[in-house]
């Protein structure tokens, strides 16, 4: 039986973010560029080898698999995937999770709660169309809010992922999480996190959820819990509205000493931290076929895995690829 994957600080690595496509039906100004290189076609993974290399992995030790994009249900066939994934779970795999913006789960939501998902995380900025179509650049808020719909319908738990964004939307957080708060779903409000060059100034409409946070407490009482879903989130209990929130703060309070996670573009690079280019290519290893390649390749990544990122608001991006290249 192969060794679990640990890095040089003693990281045990359990969950894996793969991004099965870097391609989205939206444009989020804080995500994307208006123009952006897509990932050349035959270097993406096949479907086949996306499961391949997640049986590599599990032998591994990964017990969580996080679906991302881009938008994961944009790539055609993507529930080969999720149906090839789902037969693993009890049997080395623990969760199959997804991230997706929602527009296209009015479509997929029973397929995929049928394949063995039980959570998703759906992004969502705003709820006021013209705000939503604003920030994703032309994105239809009706369609994603019947996504939602949809996917508790079909028993899915949900989670909301919203970016907090000075100016932008910060007048909305209350509001989201009272309406997250009547459905019974968590809400996790997120930094904006400086990767890729992007037209929007992202330190303009940085806003530090430590404030954010002091906001919320001005109205209601928020008890840390010790709820954690293996994500970077940390949640509080909101007692007056019987919810909860979930805090993700790179920059305000790094949460890297407890990483457990890699993340694997869809040409299958795999990328040590998020907020570094640190990465190895497993792509041609996968295809030789032969035995133990990819184990190397996954050994090294995990011997030089960085302590953490070194985000910082203000000045160039820590790295050149955008957050849609690893969904995350
Ligand atoms: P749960 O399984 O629900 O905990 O999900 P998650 O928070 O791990 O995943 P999700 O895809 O919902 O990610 C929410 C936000 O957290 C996204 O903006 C991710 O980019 C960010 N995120 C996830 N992992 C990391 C990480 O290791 N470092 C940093 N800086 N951000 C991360
Ligand atoms: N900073 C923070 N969050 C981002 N997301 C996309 N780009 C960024 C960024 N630069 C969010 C999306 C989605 C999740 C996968 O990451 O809104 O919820
Ligand atoms: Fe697409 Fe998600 Fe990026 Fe928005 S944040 S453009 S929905 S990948």
């Amino acid at each position: 039986k192969p060794d679990g994957l640990v890095d040089s600080f003693g990281r045990r690595i359990t969950y894996v973010r793969l991004s099965v496509t870097d391609r989205c039906d939206l444009r989020c100004r804080y995500c994307m560029a208006e123009r952006m290189q897509f990932l050349p076609k035959r270097e993406i993974l096949t479907l086949e080898e996306m499961v391949e290399l997640s049986d590599i992995l599990i032998a591994r030790g990964i017990r969580k698999i996080r679906l991302t994009g881009g938008e994961p249900l944009v790539r055609k066939g993507v529930m080969e995937v999720v149906r090839g994934l789902g037969q693993r779970i009890g049997a080395g795999l623990d969760e199959l999770v997804m991230t997706t913006n929602g527009t296209r789960l009015e479509r997929f939501a029973g397929e995929l709660h049928d394949a063995g998902v039980r959570r998703i995380n759906i992004s969502l900025d705003s709820r006021r169309p013209e705000r939503f179509g604003h920030i994703t650049r032309g994105g239809d808020l009706a369609q994603v809010l019947r996504g939602i719909d949809a996917a508790l319908t079909s028993g899915l738990s949900v989670k909301i992922n919203m970016v907090a964004l000075a100016g932008i939307n910060e007048d909305e957080i209350e509001g989201m999480l009272r309406w997250c708060a009547a459905m019974s779903i968590d809400l996790t409000l997120i930094e904006t996190m400086p990767l890729g060059e992007v037209e929007e100034d992202r330190t303009a409409h940085y806003l530090p959820l430590d404030t954010v946070k002091r906001r919320l407490e001005e109205r209601f009482t928020l008890v840390p819990s010790t709820m954690r879903t293996g994500g970077p989130s940390r949640y509080h209990d909101v007692l007056e509205l019987r919810s909860r929130v979930g805090f993700i703060t790179p920059l305000t309070n790094n949460f890297c000493d407890g990483c457990n996670r890699i993340r694997i573009a869809a040409t299958g690079t795999v990328y040590g931290c998020l907020g570094h280019d640190q990465k190895v290519e497993l792509r041609d290893a996968l295809r030789s076929g032969r035995a133990g390649a990819v184990d190397e390749l996954l050994d090294r990544l995990l011997a030089g895995k960085p302590r953490r990122h070194e985000f910082r608001i203000g000045g160039a991006p820590a790295v050149e690829r955008h957050m849609s290249v690893t969904g995350g």
